[in-house]
């Protein structure tokens, strides 16, 4: 998004009548040591259209996931993506008619705030094609600028198994395939975990014997992900987050050291509350499903889930 690519009169006419059909991915970041670096895209997706129009006021309707909960105005955080996306661009925001189908629960660590951000940002980029074209790093730089930091927007836009990073001329991703071998489950509570809580537990510095350890682990598992799942345990080992914010999330804490004592790869997803098992097969899922079944107090959703491979997609519908 070059200066040069600015609309030229900043006009919102020129969208007006454009619409879109937009799907974004969950996502587990972390992946146990790949703080603030490491995500995966998982295949459950929110849906929506969101369509340009000269109304007076934003229409919004929610279905799914939040329906009744999230805010129907332009504080939506889809709308206040797309309101930062056209800001970026320098064309004004148009009012939208938004109709989202959303299946990313809420407040679990599955990255439902990138991904809502991401859906924002890139139902922008498509209602203003061919006036503002955005590459891959501006799309980044954008939706990691709301979201804070890229692990969860970096797998939402790109898909697959996405390392990212953060340079002085903006966040910069990798994408990867991850081995067929992997299989995620996702283990959902019925309770919710905000993030910036989790993150208020960090500490302001770790032992340099941590940052070591972690620096192992976190390089150790981009090899076991894309090579070598045989060495999924090993490599999800983590002292970065997960033993700080252990206090704020016990049951999830105690499951995981199960899970692991019994070979399973379990790591907290992104900033929890949920568990991600990086399994090796669908049998594996299910020897993890029976003990989470067992050893849990309270009631756990199972959601195994294959990898997304291709990130958010937008699509033109108006013809
Ligand atoms: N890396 C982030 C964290 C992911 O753990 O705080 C959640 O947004």
């Amino acid at each position: 998004m070059s200066d040069a690519a600015l609309a030229p009169d900043g006009a919102p006419s020129s969208v007006v009548g454009r619409r879109v059909h937009v799907k974004v991915p969950a996502t587990s970041a972390n992946l146990g040591p790949g703080f603030d670096t490491l995500g995966l895209a998982l295949a459950l997706y929110d849906d929506l259209e969101v369509e340009a129009t000269d109304a007076a006021a934003h229409e919004i309707s929610v279905h799914g996931v939040g329906e009744g909960e999230v805010p129907l105005d332009e504080s939506h955080l889809v709308v206040r993506a797309m309101a930062h996306t056209f800001a970026r661009a320098g064309v004004e925001m148009p009012s939208v008619r938004l109709v989202a189908r959303n299946s990313i629960p809420h407040g679990r660590g599955l990255g439902s705030s990138g991904a809502a951000i991401v859906a924002g940002v890139i139902a922008a980029s498509g209602l203003l094609e061919g006036i503002v074209d955005f590459s891959a790093d501006d799309l980044l730089e954008v939706a990691t600028e709301l979201e804070g930091h890229p692990d969860n927007v970096a797998p939402a836009l790109f898909g697959g198994l996405t390392i990212a990073w953060v340079t002085p001329d903006g966040p910069r991703h990798k994408k990867l395939i991850v081995h067929r071998g992997v299989s995620p489950l996702v283990l959902v509570p019925e309770h919710e975990m905000s993030t910036a809580l989790a993150r208020s537990l960090q500490p302001e510095s770790v032992p340099h014997e941590d940052a070591v350890f972690n620096v192992s682990r976190s390089a150790l598992l981009v090899a076991a992900l894309i090579q070598s799942p045989e060495l999924l345990l090993q490599a999800t080992e983590d002292k970065l987050h997960q033993h700080y914010r252990a206090q704020a999330m016990p049951e999830t804490d105690r499951l995981i050291r199960e899970l692991r004592a019994a070979g399973h790869p379990a790591v907290v997803s992104g900033a929890g509350p949920s568990i991600l098992v990086l399994a090796s097969d669908p049998s594996e899922r299910a020897e993890a499903i029976r003990l989470v079944e067992q050893a849990a107090e309270t009631a756990w959703q199972p959601l195994p889930l294959a990898v997304d491979f291709l990130g958010a997609t937008v699509t033109r519908a108006d013809g």
